[in-house]
C-alpha cells in the first residue's frame, strides 16, 4: 500500500492526497538540509565506533550523505511532499542509493531527536551571524557618535523638549540597547548548543549508543539529560524569539525616531537616497521606507513569538505533530532580525545629519529652565523652590513669546534677587550638556570616554 513511505509497515490504505500535503513540512524544513546531513554522519560514525552497524555501512552512509549534499546545493535534488519532511527525503534518497546501509542510518534514532538536533544545529549558527550582525550595526552607531561629536540636540521626554543632550549621547542610547541584545543572544546560544540526539523517540534507545561522542562530533559543550524533555523542548526557539523581539522593539522606535526626523517638519537628518523611495503622484516625496518596513517588520517578530508560545502551550509530554508549527515562525523571525539588522546597520551609517536644525532645537523650547533651577540650587534656594521661580520666568517668557536665552539680567531679577550675570555662562546649550558629567550624563568628555568603552568592549 504505502509502499513510498518510511513508516508505511503497519498501513493498508494510502495517506489522502490532500492530507499529505497538508501534514508535509517539506517545502519549509528543506533548509534544515545541511544540518539533517552533518548530524546523520556523526549519528552513523556514532554507530560504527560502538559496533552498532558495520564500519563498511558507515563508509556507505557518509559518501552517500556527502553525494545527496552536493545535488541538494546543486539544486538537482527532487524534495517530494510524500516523503513528508527533510529527513525521510534524504534517508529515502540514501537508501534507494546504497540500499541496506542506508536503512541502518536510522538505528537507535527517532525523527523526534533527529529534527531537535537539526533545529539547534541551525538555530547556533544562525544565532553567530546575528550577534555578527548587531556589531555591524554597533559599529555604525559609533561611527556616527564619533563623526558627529558635539553635535547638541534637544532631547525628548513625553515627545516634548526636555533637556540639551549630544546627538552622540542619543546614538550611544541605541549601542546600550543593542548590546544588551546580543548578550541575549549569547545566552540564548548557550541553552541552545546541548545535544538532543540520543533521546529516541522520548525514552532513549535500547542501543549501547555513545551521546558524548556524538556531541564532541558536532561540537557541542553538553548533552541533554532527560529524554522526555529534549524531543518536546523548544525553549530555545522561544528564548530567541523573545530575544528578537526586544530586538526589533529597538529598532521599531530607532525607526519611529528616524522617521519623524526625517520630517520637513524637524529636519534633522537626512536619509541616503539609496534607503527612500519618491511617490507615484507627490513629486516632492522621499519615504523613510526602509525605517518604516522595520517598524512594521516588528509586528510580524512579535506575532512570531505568540504564535509559537500558542504552538507550545499545553502539549503534554513529549513530541506532538503541532510542534511542526515551530519552524516557519523560527525561520521567519531569523531572516526578519538579519534582513533588518543588515539594512539598518548600512542606512545609519550612510545617515547624515543636519547639526545646524539640531541645535537651534536644542536650545528652543525652554530647554535649559532645569539649568537655571539647579543654578539657584547651587546659590543656595531648595530646589523645589527653585523649580517654582523658574516656572514662573518661563511664564513670563510664554506671555511674551519669548525664550530662556533671550531674557535680560533684570528681568531674571524679577524672579529671584539670587540670580547674577553668571546665569548666562550656564544656560547655553554647551554649558547645559557640558555640566552632565557623572557617569551615563551626556557632558562631552563622558559620552568620549563611553565611545571608548564601546569601542574596547570588542
Ligand atoms: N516533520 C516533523 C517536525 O518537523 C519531524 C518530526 C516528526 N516526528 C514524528 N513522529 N512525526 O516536527
Amino acid at each position: 500500500m504505502s509502499k513510498d513511505k518510511l513508516w508505511g509497515g503497519r498501513f493498508t490504505q494510502p495517506t489522502d492526497k490532500f492530507v499529505e500535503e497538508f501534514t508535509a513540512s517539506i517545502n519549509f524544513d528543506k533548509r534544515l538540509y545541511h544540518q539533517d546531513i552533518r548530524g546523520s554522519i556523526a549519528h552513523a560514525t556514532m554507530l560504527g565506533k560502538q559496533g552498532i552497524i558495520p564500519l563498511e555501512d558507515v563508509e556507505l552512509i557518509v559518501k552517500g550523505l556527502k553525494e545527496i549534499l552536493e545535488q541538494i546545493e546543486a539544486g538537482t535534488f527532487d524534495f517530494s511532499v510524500s516523503l513528508e519532511d527533510i529527513h525521510m527525503n534524504i534517508e529515502a534518497r540514501l537508501s534507494a542509493k546504497i540500499g541496506d546501509a542506508g536503512k541502518r542510518l536510522h538505528t537507535g534514532r527517532s525523527r523526534n531527536d533527529q529534527v531537535a538536533l537539526d533545529i539547534r544545529l541551525y538555530l547556533r549558527d544562525e544565532l553567530v551571524e546575528i550577534s555578527a550582525y548587531l556589531d555591524l550595526l554597533m559599529d555604525s552607531l559609533i561611527y556616527q557618535a564619533e563623526e558627529n561629536l558635539g553635535v547638541v540636540m534637544p532631547g525628548f521626554t513625553h515627545l516634548q523638549t526636555a533637556q540639551p543632550i549630544l546627538f552622540s549621547h542619543h546614538m550611544m542610547a541605541y549601542h546600550e540597547m543593542l548590546k544588551r541584545d546580543k548578550g541575549r543572544m549569547e545566552d540564548c546560544l548557550k541553552r541552545t548548543n546541548v545535544l538532543p540526539l540520543g533521546a529516541g523517540a522520548l525514552a532513549g534507545t535500547t542501543f549501547p549508543i555513545d551521546r558524548e561522542h556524538v556531541a564532541e562530533l558536532l561540537e557541542f559543550p553538553e548533552v541533554t539529560r532527560n529524554s522526555l524533555d529534549s524531543v518536546s523542548d523548544r525553549d530555545f526557539a522561544l528564548e530567541f524569539c523573545s530575544a528578537a523581539s526586544i530586538l526589533m522593539m529597538h529598532l521599531s522606535r530607532f525607526s519611529e525616531e528616524l522617521i519623524l526626523w526625517s520630517t520637513s517638519e524637524f529636519k534633522f537628518v537626512d536619509l541616503s537616497d539609496s534607503f527612500c523611495t519618491g511617490s507615484s503622484i507627490m513629486p516632492q516625496k522621499k519615504n523613510p521606507d526602509v525605517p518604516e518596513l522595520v517598524r512594521g517588520k516588528t509586528g510580524r517578530v512579535y506575532g512570531n513569538l505568540m504564535a509559537l508560545l500558542t504552538v507550545m502551550k499545553s502539549l503534554p509530554l513529549a513530541y506532538n505533530k503541532d510542534m511542526q508549527e515551530d519552524k516557519e515562525p523560527l525561520f521567519d523571525t531569523i531572516d526578519t532580525v538579519k534582513g533588518s539588522l543588515k539594512v539598518f546597520a548600512d542606512m545609519v551609517r550612510e545617515m547624515r545629519i543636519n547639526p545646524t536644525r539640531m541645535g537651534q532645537a536644542a536650545g528652543a523650547g525652554f530647554s535649559t529652565a532645569t539649568d537655571v533651577a539647579d543654578y539657584l540650587v547651587r546659590k543656595g534656594l531648595p530646589f523645589r523652590d527653585a523649580h517654582e521661580v523658574v516656572g514662573k520666568a518661563v511664564r513670563y517668557c510664554i506671555e511674551n513669546e519669548m525664550d530662556i536665552p533671550e531674557l535680560s539680567l533684570a528681568e531674571w531679577q524679577l524672579f529671584s534677587g539670587k540670580i547674577d550675570k553668571d546665569i548666562f555662562a550656564c544656560i547655553t546649550v554647551e554649558a547645559s550638556v557640558n555640566a552632565r558629567k557623572a557617569t551615563g550624563g551626556t557632558a562631552l568628555e563622558r559620552v568620549k570616554a563611553e565611545i571608548e568603552r564601546a569601542k574596547e568592549g570588542r
